[in-house]
């Protein structure tokens, strides 16, 4: 592929720049795949931190190269699986987690300095990485070796995934002390991922995914920048998190766009002076919303095009859906099935091979700088607001994405808008509606469960876990970064719904509309 830029005309150059350059459109390494490939990195969890670890296990056998953890929603609530509102909920959609020994079940065998962890938590980010910090203790694995993610993204929690605890100010609160945190202690970890993924599975079009997750992300440069930490201290450990749709070209394009535009807004707007800071990193889930309980097989195609999309833009690391996630939690063959989709991407399909590959294309540049100039648009829109967290609380985002997500339900029904085996080639008796078994939950879980923690507090020193909340609540009335305390509590055998139920007296919960 050496010199084929160069036998571009003059000007094209200039316009497209080159990959690893500023403005990165073309990818933020000057040989992408050729170098490395995307981290494969299938989102997993259910059940217990053991029939969790099973599965990651199995997954990393089979070639994955990164971990990402989904947690029940008790715990991405920050509630004990013994509390009221966890009924029906313990490892659902996630694993249940509650105490240092589940998070040490969790990665039991998993060497904590070799392989990277994405967590998709938000409002107690800081409470899980904290577990995950005390377990790599426990092996003997310092901070500075520890790589991963944790999603901490909480602005879009309030107006398209739902998991808040606190209100937005105390909330940003525990975003940037992470940020501090981490830049201090733990230098290789993510501290956030910027997420446009459930922004775009909420209804919002391309344009509006790219320009309100940059917007968030302005909105958390600002923060950190207000707390006093200096742009280039935290912004290259910023990453981002976006769907791959069915429209592969457009998709591709909206990459691009996204990176061109970030790139801009960090250097030029914000002055960021290392080029770390100016990269747009980023995670890539094949879209949720796509996948259909009608003739679930057809699934795998989709997937296998949207992943494509999501590589052709350069994405840094990939969940491909399994094709039974319309129906339920993927089972083990339907999970392997997801996994061998990216493989036979990275190493039968060619595409790795030239950086870039669309660049240059008259149609995916238009669709790019389209892209663009739509998120700009919508960027300036929020910033007219007083940005996104104003913009939150003006409902803005969420009446946007329902307007676009009427819109498109409306081109569906019209027939306009096809999904094949849905509303065309339609047909219940297709040999492909056959039945199709999915991941089952024992129902005995939550008993489980509940004596399980029941077990874990009697043998703990119950005046040194008191001691330990009540210094956690002291600091929480001051302005200390809180994350010492959250891990002084959890060393002191604190459960994660006694640390952010302190919190929670301490701050109320965010109630929408008030
Ligand atoms: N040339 C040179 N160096 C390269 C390279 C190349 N071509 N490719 C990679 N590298 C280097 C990188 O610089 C990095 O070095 P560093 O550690 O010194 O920074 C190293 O190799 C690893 O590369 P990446 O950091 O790019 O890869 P990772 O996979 O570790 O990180 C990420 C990718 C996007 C930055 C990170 O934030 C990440 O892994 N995010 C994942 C988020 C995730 O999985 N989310 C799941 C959410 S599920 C959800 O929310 C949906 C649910 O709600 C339904």
């Amino acid at each position: 592929m050496e010199g084929l830029f160069e036998s571009l005309p003059e000007g094209y150059r200039e316009r497209l720049g080159r990959p690893g350059e500023y403005p990165f459109t073309r990818g933020i390494y000057p040989r992408m795949y050729l170098d490395r490939l995307w981290t494969m990195r299938q989102y997993a969890g259910f059940s217990t931190a053991e029939e969790s670890n099973a599965r990651y296990r199995y997954l990393l056998a089979q070639g994955q190269t990164g971990l990402s953890v989904a947690f029940d929603l008790p715990t991405q609530l920050g509630l004990d699986p013994d509390h009221p509102m966890s009924v029906g909920e313990v490892g659902r959609v996630g694993v249940s987690i509650a105490t240092l020994e589940d998070m040490r079940k969790l990665f039991d065998g998993i060497p904590l300095d070799r392989v990277s962890t994405s967590m998709t938590i938000n409002a107690p980010a800081m409470m899980l990485l904290a577990l995950y910090l005390l377990v790599a203790e426990e092996q003997g694995v310092s901070w500075d070796k520890v790589s991963g993610t944790v999603q901490n993204d909480i602005l879009k929690e309030y107006f398209a995934r739902g998991t808040y605890i606190y209100p937005p100010g105390p909330s940003m609160r525990l975003v940037t002390d992470i940020f501090e945190f981490c830049a201090r202690h733990v230098p290789k970890w993510n501290t956030i991922s910027i997420s446009g993924y459930h922004i775009r599975e909420a209804g919002a079009t391309a344009a509006q995914e790219i320009a309100f997750t940059l917007a968030d992300g302005k909105a958390y440069v600002r923060a950190a920048l207000e707390r006093g930490l200096k742009v280039d201290e935290f912004a290259p450990r910023l990453s981002f998190f976006f769907a791959a749709h069915g429209d592969i070209f457009e998709e591709a394009a909206k990459f691009r766009a996204a990176r061109r535009l970030w790139a801009r807004i960090m250097r030029e707007e914000f002055g960021a002076k290392d080029p770390k800071s100016w990269m747009l990193r980023f995670h890539t889930q094949t879209g949720g919303s796509t996948l259909t309980a009608q003739e679930p097989l057809n699934n795998v195609v989709r997937t296998a095009y949207q992943a494509l999309a999501a590589v052709l833009g350069g994405t840094q690391s990939l969940h491909t859906n399994a094709y039974d996630e319309a129906l339920g939690l993927p089972t083990e063959k339907s999970a392997l099935l997801a996994l061998r989709t990216q493989q036979i991407l990275a190493f039968e399909s060619g595409v790795t091979r030239a950086v870039d590959p669309l660049g240059g294309s008259f149609y995916v540049e238009h669709l790019t700088d389209q892209l663009e100039k739509e998120a700009e648009r919508l960027i300036q829109e929020i910033d007219a607001l007083g940005g996104a967290v104003a913009a939150v609380e003006a409902g803005y985002f969420q009446r946007a994405i329902e307007e676009s997500a009427w819109q498109f339900q409306k081109e569906v029904e019209e027939g306009k808008r096809i999904i094949v085996g849905v509303n065309r080639f339609a047909d219940p008796n297709s040999p492909l509606n056959e039945p199709t078994p999915v991941q089952r939950i024992d129902p005995e879980l939550h008993e489980r469960r509940k004596r399980e923690l029941a077990e874990f507090k009697a043998k703990r020193d119950g005046e040194s876990v008191r001691m330990g909340l009540e210094n956690l609540r002291r600091a929480a009335r001051g302005s200390e970064n809180l994350f010492p305390y959250v891990l002084e509590a959890f060393r002191r055998r604190a459960t994660l719904g006694e640390v952010c139920g302190v919190l929670r007296e301490e701050w109320g919960e965010y109630q929408p509309g008030r």
